[in-house]
């Protein structure tokens, strides 16, 4: 176990080691506990967290800002068109004033290439920990309450598990690649062996695919990449089968939307579920595109944990807030 977490910086899925997750985990675990028996956990009595968002949310919002008030302090919800940025604030300006005003910095930024150095330039300049809510790159809070929900399904030990981390069809929009991403990286440190399935025209970045082959490697375990959701199911015990944007082959907005209209058929449904484990658990961060991304029945069915892994995003990040921010 590795305790000394103050201070630090949550923004790719590897900035903590594996040791330094398995802590937050147990973290975590503690504070779901506590909060299922309404006892208080005040670790964070009097300190207050920056929360801006360039981008929408449902969850992100949600769960940090309850989760700061159960840990005994206060989340300032800031929305980015809110604020003075568009008028010359800078990534400086907000790193080094909101890091003298608040005692952390979570932020979401979703814009492709733009995100990622973002957080990064906020995080260089202030003073205190900078938590990503999600970036271009990586959503390393929704990988850490995915990793929590597989060890409380299929056991602390998931070697031999098959993970698929699958494209799906959705009408929406051009979903960020950030959470494939970050399972690929995260999940082979935790011994499961990942197949990463999509068309080929939504490849994930080739630096994240080259680390998750190496983590993999390190790990002793496997990682393939198919071009077949029916091919990405068999065997699995985990699937997750999500969409994204095909942000490395175009950044037009049309063409992508062309493209993703073209693998319509890449639907998660109860035929595809069946090829997988006859236990498998379905995941997916939501918001889903229902019926065209997953169906219902899949969405609502038995094989899905999707509101415990929502619910776990709570505790998850509660854990780091304590850990970092304490
Ligand atoms: N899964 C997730 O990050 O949800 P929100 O976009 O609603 O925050």
């Amino acid at each position: 176990m590795q305790t000394f977490l103050h201070g630090r910086d949550l923004i790719g899925d590897l900035d903590f080691s594996k040791e330094e997750v398995e802590t937050v985990l147990d973290v975590a675990w503690d504070l779901k506990r506590k909060r299922a028996l309404n006892e208080p956990h005040p670790y964070l009595r009097d300190k207050a967290l920056a929360m801006l968002f360039f981008f929408s949310s449902t969850r992100t919002r949600g769960s940090f800002e309850a989760g700061m008030a159960q840990l005994g302090g206060h989340a300032g919800f800031i929305e980015s068109k809110s604020t003075q940025i568009s008028h010359g604030d800078t990534a400086r300006e907000i790193g080094e004033i909101y890091g003298r005003y608040y005692d952390g910095i979570a932020i979401r930024h979703c814009d492709w290439l733009a995100g990622n150095p973002y957080i990064s330039e906020v995080a260089k300049n202030a003073r205190v920990p900078v938590l990503n809510m999600q970036c271009d790159i990586y959503h390393p809070f929704q990988c850490l309450a995915d990793l929590m929900t597989i060890m409380e399904k299929k056991g602390r030990d998931l070697r031999k598990k098959k993970i698929v981390v699958s494209w799906a069809y959705a009408a929406s929009y051009l979903k960020p690649i950030s959470v494939p991403q970050s399972l690929i990286l995260q999940m082979p440190r935790f011994g499961m062996d990942v197949t990463l399935s999509y068309p080929p025209e939504f490849m994930l970045m080739p630096e994240i695919e080259q680390q998750a082959r190496d983590e993999a490697r390190k790990a002793g375990t496997a990682f393939e990449i198919v071009h077949d959701m029916d091919e990405g199911m068999r065997g699995a015990d985990i699937v997750y089968a999500k969409s994204w944007g095909p942000l490395l082959t175009t950044a037009d907005g049309v063409e992508g939307k062309r493209l993703q209209d073209s693998y319509k058929d890449w639907i998660m449904d109860q035929r595809r579920l069946e090829l997988a484990n006859p236990d498998a658990i379905y995941m997916h961060p939501l918001p889903a595109d229902r019926n065209i991304e997953v169906t219902d029945e899949v969405l609502d069915g038995p094989h899905s944990v999707v509101f415990d892994e929502a619910e776990n995003r709570l505790h998850a990040q509660k854990a780091v807030m304590a850990l970092t921010m304490g």
